[in-house]
């Protein structure tokens, strides 16, 4: 069971990805392009890694339409709402969205900036991209963590891990209560835990955020996963939870692991906390391909897996529902960037291949694997994370270059 006693050796990197979308919305008019893909650069450098993923998206053979969609922090200031009901309305009509970056604040700093004559509104800061994780049901987030040969920051040789995170559900429900409700406490004092909390704090002052969890989010996450291993070979699934303490939504996702496991009998389910998981990674991540977990652990062990294989500027990402697949990197809008084009565009592009994967252009898709790969294995052209001096846009030029 412990992944730590069984080193094995994994094929090597998947070049497509296995998760094709079921459905494409029929286009009518004729004159339209094949895609109609909503743009939403968002904030930040989501800006600069867009505009130079669309040089390389302009050189492959894919015929798309690009429709801009209002989305992030200026649209929350002046209209109160990040995720506007029009770009609801726009993806409902697409075949894919690509999206750049997004910057949240905490709650009394997103309040402080809301344009004065909303201020008394009552309005509260939503982060846009985890609500459009909920509102399309893109329940599988997929983060693969490829370390391209010849990268500079690659940690080790050879790490190929993908991480399904699920994408709708635990901590990020947004359940939250502060202060917390008379109505509720009285509720929860039938649990003899509760009775701590009340003695020690006024209903004022605890906070509550809950994590609520069904066996269909996690049984639908962990067959993606075992799908994944399937389909390329690998010999474990990675279940990374904290069942021994959350005994309930962790112990959940566990033991709905082991169920699910059962149909995939070459595969083997390993069961590893989410804090030693961490230690792991950095120690041997050679051993681990697929991870499987909720959405908070989830989103902090893709961070580490990115760290693994360079950084935030290789990491991509998929938000996958049966209707939407929503692609995005996973680094944040580093506002103190914007504008300046010197962020590493490679994750925005890798998240363009994700995409075109996705759609079943698995041709182009591993035509944009492969340029990427020898501008990595080149290493002429590249931004300062790399050690190089070039620009956002002179890297998205070198990788049109090698197509
Ligand atoms: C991610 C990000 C988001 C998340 C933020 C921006 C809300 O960290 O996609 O990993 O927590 O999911
Ligand atoms: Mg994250």
């Amino acid at each position: 069971m412990f992944p730590f006693s069984a080193p094995c050796a994994y094929p090597f990197a998947p070049r497509e990805w296995p998760v094709t979308r079921t459905r494409r919305e029929t286009l009518t008019t004729k004159t339209m392009a094949q895609y109609r893909i909503a743009w939403m650069p968002g904030d930040g450098i989501g800006n600069d890694v867009m505009e130079a993923t669309k040089l390389v998206l302009d050189k492959l053979n894919f015929d798309a339409e690009y429709v801009h969609a209002d989305i992030g922090w200026e649209f929350w200031c002046s209209e109160g709402d990040a995720l506007p009901e029009r770009t609801i309305g726009l993806l409902h009509n697409v075949d894919a969205a690509l999206f750049g970056a997004i910057t949240s604040k905490p709650k009394e700093e997103a309040q402080a900036e809301l344009t004065p004559e909303l201020q008394a509104k009552n309005i509260t800061y939503q982060s846009p991209i985890v609500r459009l994780r909920q509102e399309f049901n893109l329940a599988t987030n997929l983060r693969p963590c490829k370390g391209y040969p010849g990268n500079p920051l690659n940690y080790k040789d050879d790490i190929d891990l993908v991480v399904f995170r699920e994408n709708t559900e635990d901590l990020y429900v947004g359940v939250e209560y502060h202060p917390v409700p008379e109505s509720l406490s009285a509720e929860l004092s039938k649990h003899p835990k509760w009775a701590r909390f009340i003695e020690k704090a006024p209903l004022e002052d605890i906070a509550i955020s809950l994590r609520i969890n069904t066996r269909e989010g996690c049984r639908s996450i962990v067959k993606a996963a075992f799908e994944h291993a399937k389909k390329f070979n690998y010999p474990t699934v990675t279940v990374v939870e904290k069942p021994n303490v959350i005994r309930e939504t962790s112990g959940l996702m566990v033991r709905t692991a082991r169920e699910v496991a059962k149909d995939y009998p070459g595969i083997d389910l390993w069961e590893t906390n989410i804090d030693a998981m961490c230690m792991w990674l950095v120690k041997n991540p050679l051993d681990y391909g697929v991870l499987v977990s909720s959405n908070m652990f989830g989103d902090i062990v893709s961070d580490l897996c990115a760290q693994l294989v360079g950084g935030l500027g290789f990491a991509s990402s998929g938000n996958i529902g049966d209707k939407l697949g929503v692609f995005e990197p996973t680094h944040g809008s580093a506002p103190k960037y914007a504008g300046q084009y010197k962020t590493n565009p490679m994750a925005m592009i890798l998240t363009a291949k994700l995409m075109l994967d996705w759609l079943g252009e698995k041709g182009e898709a591993a035509r944009l694997d492969a340029a990427v790969a020898k501008t990595i294995a080149e290493g002429k052209v590249c931004t300062y994370d790399m050690g190089g001096t070039n620009t956002t846009l002179e890297v998205a030029e070198e990788v049109t270059r090698n197509l």
